[in-house]
C-alpha cells in the first residue's frame, strides 16, 4: 500500500514505541515523515532507520509542552516540505503517583505534555490541514475510558485528550478537517517497560488493565493510525478506537 504518497507527515513522539512505529508504517506508505521528540538521539536513530528502508524523514527535536517549541517545529516542518497532510500525536508520558500524595509538580508535568503540548500541536497545524483537508491521529487511551489506580494525571490527560479531539472533530467536520484518536492498552514499548509504581500500589488492581490476549507489540497501534489518517478513515471523524486486544470489552 502507499497510501501516504506525496504527502507530509508529521508523527511526535517519533523517537519510540508507538510513534516510531507509525512513522515507519507511513515512510513505508510513500509519505514524507517529519520525526518530531524530546530525544534526538532517537529520533534521529528512527530518521536514519526510514531512510535506510528507502523512505524520506527528517528528524526535529522539540519539547512539546513548550510552545514556542512547538511553533517553530510546525513552522519547519511546512517550510521545509510546502504542506502537511496529517498530524500523528504520539508523544507522552506515563507516571504512578498514590492520589493522596501526588505533587503538583508532578500531576503539572504529565498535563503539560500529555494534554496542553497535544492541544498546542493542534493548534498549530490546523491552518495547514485546512489548505490540504487532512487530518489529526491522537494518542488517547484505555485510561480515559476506564479508572486507572494511581493513575490519576496520566488519566487525566488522556480523557482530556478524547474530549479536545472530539471538539476538533465537530468544529472542522464541514471544513474537511478530522480529527480521532486511539485508546492503546498494554501495548510493550519504552513508556510500559519502564513503569514505577507508588509503594502504596495495591497490585490486585492492576488486572483490570491487563489484556486477555497479551501485550502486544507498538506495530497493532500504527496499524489502526494509518487508516485513520489515510483516506481509507475519510468517513470517521471524532472517534475514539481501542487498540487493547479486549481488555475494556
Ligand atoms: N504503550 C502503551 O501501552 C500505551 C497505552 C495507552 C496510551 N499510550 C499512549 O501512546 C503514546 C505513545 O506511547 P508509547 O508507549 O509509544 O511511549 P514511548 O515512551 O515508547 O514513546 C513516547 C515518546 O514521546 C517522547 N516524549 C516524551 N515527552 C516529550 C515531550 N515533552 N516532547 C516531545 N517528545 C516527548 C519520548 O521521548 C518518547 O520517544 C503516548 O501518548 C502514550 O501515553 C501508550
Amino acid at each position: 500500500m502507499q497510501r501516504f504518497l506525496d504527502k507530509v507527515v508529521l508523527v511526535t513522539g517519533a523517537g519510540s514505541g508507538i510513534g516510531q512505529a507509525s512513522a515507519q508504517r507511513i515512510g513505508a506508505e510513500g509519505g514524507t515523515v517529519f520525526c518530531v521528540d524530546l530525544n534526538e538521539a532517537a529520533v534521529e536513530a528512527t530518521v536514519a532507520g526510514i531512510v535506510a528502508a528507502g523512505g524520506k524523514a527528517v528528524g526535529r527535536v522539540c519539547d512539546i509542552s513548550r510552545e514556542e517549541d512547538v511553533r517553530a517545529c510546525v513552522a519547519a516542518c511546512v517550510e521545509q516540505h510546502g504542506s502537511l497532510y496529517a498530524l500523528i500525536n504520539m508523544a507522552g508520558v506515563l507516571r504512578f503517583d498514590d492520589t493522596g500524595q501526588i505533587k503538583l509538580a508532578q500531576w503539572q508535568k504529565v498535563i503539560d505534555v500529555n494534554l496542553t503540548g497535544t492541544m498546542l500541536l493542534c493548534r498549530e497545524v490546523l491552518p495547514h490541514l485546512l489548505a490540504s483537508r487532512g487530518s489529526i491521529v491522537n494518542a488517547a487511551s484505555t485510561a480515559a475510558l476506564s479508572g486507572l489506580p494511581c493513575g490519576v494525571a496520566y488519566s487525566a490527560s488522556k480523557g482530556g485528550v478524547l474530549a479536545l479531539t472530539r471538539s476538533i472533530a465537530i468544529e472542522y467536520a464541514k471544513r474537511g478537517v478530522r480529527a480521532n484518536c486511539v485508546c492503546p492498552g498494554e501495548i510493550k514499548t519504552g513508556m510500559t517497560d519502564n513503569v514505577e509504581f507508588p509503594e502504596t500500589m495495591d497490585y490486585s488492581l492492576i488486572s483490570r488493565i491487563v489484556s486477555p490476549t497479551g501485550a502486544r507489540g507498538p506495530e497493532a497501534v500504527a496499524n489502526v493510525i494509518a487508516l485513520l489518517a489515510s483516506e481509507e478513515g475519510a468517513h470517521i471523524t471524532g472517534e475514539d478506537i481501542r487498540v487493547d486486544g479486549g481488555t475494556l470489552s
